[in-house]
């Protein structure tokens, strides 16, 4: 797997591990990150010694979601923008996907799990997807998966309130498998991996592209849609005021939107 500062990767026991790694800014995702995770993933579904993927951030973050700076410099264009070839390429994953969560999971940080299979997460995580509170809208496919995942009043409440989830809630709702202390989390979901990795491949992976098949393809397009409403909106007076608000750290008004 390709080494890269910011995308740390190694292979443990036939577990492709990922790990996000710009602790400085919370491991908010730029697009060459993106690209960087696009390429960790690619090689680890082509590389016959590893049987699982397993992505994390450190004991204290997981992502801060994309990074704002640079999303306003290197805006999503289209399909072919590196998140959006990122998001395409987990709807296509063959090797399952575990996740390891601690500390913050904001926006993508928290939609990307919907593409994974099993999530351990730490007691102090917080989830967020506040694209409406940004003037933007669902990504990641959560317009439909969400619902699917933890039932469509909490996907509303989560998306349209765009407010923070507790590691309690998320776990009630179904959107983790299990709250550890965060100490515990990357070794258990390790621990997961490494069974699954011990698994005959075949039917692993048969029976995971079974549970995703009726989803799959709607996923894609729920993808390609929310991409659409997303570029559309990343150039709106509601988005400018919400990221110069970020970028001023103060709070946004959209009182003349
Ligand atoms: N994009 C760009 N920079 C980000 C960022 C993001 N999404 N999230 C955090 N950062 C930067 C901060 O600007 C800060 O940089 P600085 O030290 O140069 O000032 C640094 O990361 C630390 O962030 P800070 O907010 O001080 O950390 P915290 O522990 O108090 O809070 C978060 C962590 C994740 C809760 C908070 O940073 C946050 O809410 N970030 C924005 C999340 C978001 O809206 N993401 C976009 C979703 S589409």
């Amino acid at each position: 797997m390709p080494q890269h500062s910011t995308i740390a990767t190694e292979t443990l026991d036939r577990v492709g591990i990922i790990r996000l790694n710009r602790p400085e800014k919370k491991n908010a995702l730029t697009a060459q990150m993106y690209e960087a995770l696009i390429a960790a993933l690619q090689q680890a579904e082509a590389d016959p010694q590893i049987r699982v993927l397993l992505i994390a951030g450190s004991d204290e973050v997981f992502s801060a979601g994309n990074d704002i700076v640079d999303f306003l410099a290197n805006p999503p264009l289209d399909d072919q923008a590196p998140v959006m070839r990122l998001l395409a390429l987990l709807t296509e994953l063959r090797k399952p996907l575990v996740a390891a969560v601690c500390g913050p999971a904001v926006g993508i940080g928290t939609t990307l799990l919907l593409h994974c299979d099993l999530v351990a997460c730490g007691e102090r995580t917080t989830f967020a997807m506040p694209f409406v509170n940004l003037g933007l809208c669902a990504e990641g496919g959560s317009s439909l998966l969400l619902a699917q995942r933890v039932g469509s009043a909490r996907a509303n409440e989560w998306l349209l309130l765009g407010e923070p989830i507790t590691a309690a809630q998320a776990a009630t709702a179904g959107l983790v498998n299990v709250v550890l202390p965060n100490a515990e989390v990357f070794a258990h979901a390790l621990d997961w991996a490494k069974r699954l990795a011990s698994k005959p491949p075949r039917a692993l992976q048969g029976t995971r592209a079974l549970i995703r098949h009726a989803s799959a393809a709607a996923a894609r397009q729920a993808i390609s849609s929310e991409g659409a409403l997303f570029r559309e909106l990343l150039q709106s007076e509601e988005a400018k005021e919400a990221f110069a608000a970020f970028v001023e750290r103060r709070k946004p008004d959209f009182s003349r939107c």
